[in-house]
């Protein structure tokens, strides 16, 4: 029998490291649906194409082929994977996905994944709009402090120069916009665990998941 588990939640929450950690000790697809986003963003920023040509948007992304693979994003067969995580692609990526043409037309490609088997997706919106019906829903949130020095220090580690008041306050301005947004805005979805990450660590964390997952799995099938 195959499911979804949804994981929601701001940026630096935590959910792709937990939804990648996750689907691996499960033995199921990771599904990340923020790089699909940032790809786009970084097509259309090549393009040229601004937030306020939605026409333009939305013709080129009919052309558009994308494809996930072992986690990596692909676009028209090119592999984007190493260029979607800068400064810049979290602001634009932020600022296109909250265009309804983006959103619909990517809803499809995120919803055709579950035709591949069991799925732990992470996002913005998984739980409430893609995958309303997911067996398991959760919501990881951290305070903007905590996720801040989790994301400078990620940047670190990839030898990136990182500035910690520059970070937080570019993860605060973007939870605002994400939250406020009218389409698809980011949300505790119906029946979601609400889980702070605040204060655990990554093991912890995903202890606490992969209990709520197996139990909710045995009840369910
Ligand atoms: O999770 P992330 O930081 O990689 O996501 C990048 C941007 O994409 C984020 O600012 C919001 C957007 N996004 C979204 O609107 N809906 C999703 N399901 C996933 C990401």
């Amino acid at each position: 029998m195959s499911y979804v588990v949804t994981i929601d939640g701001p940026a630096g929450a935590g959910k792709s490291s937990m939804a990648r950690a996750l689907a691996k000790s499960l033995g199921v697809h990771y599904l990340d649906t923020g790089a699909i986003y940032r790809a786009i963003a970084l097509m259309l920023d090549e393009s040229e194409i601004n937030i306020n040509q939605p026409e333009l948007i939305s013709e080129a992304l009919k052309d558009i082929k994308m494809e996930l693979r072992n986690g990596a994003v692909l676009v028209n067969g090119v592999d984007v994977s190493g260029l979607i995580r800068t400064p810049h692609i979290d602001k634009i990526a932020s600022e296109y996905s909250a265009l309804k043409c983006v959103r619909d037309a990517l809803l499809n490609l995120q919803q055709e994944q579950q035709n591949f088997g069991s799925l732990i997706a992470e996002g913005r919106d998984v739980g409430s709009v893609v995958f309303p019906d997911a067996a398991v829903k959760f919501y990881l949130t951290a305070s903007p402090e905590a996720r801040a020095k989790r994301r400078c220090l990620e940047r670190e580690l990839k030898g990136e120069k990182v500035n910690y008041q520059e970070t937080l306050q570019a993860i605060k301005s973007r939870d605002k916009f994400d939250s406020s947004r009218e389409a698809s805005p980011l949300k505790v979805p119906d029946g979601a665990i609400v889980i702070d990450t605040s204060e655990l660590n990554e093991l912890e964390t995903l202890n606490l998941l992969e209990s709520h997952v197996k139990k909710i799995l045995k009840i369910l099938f």
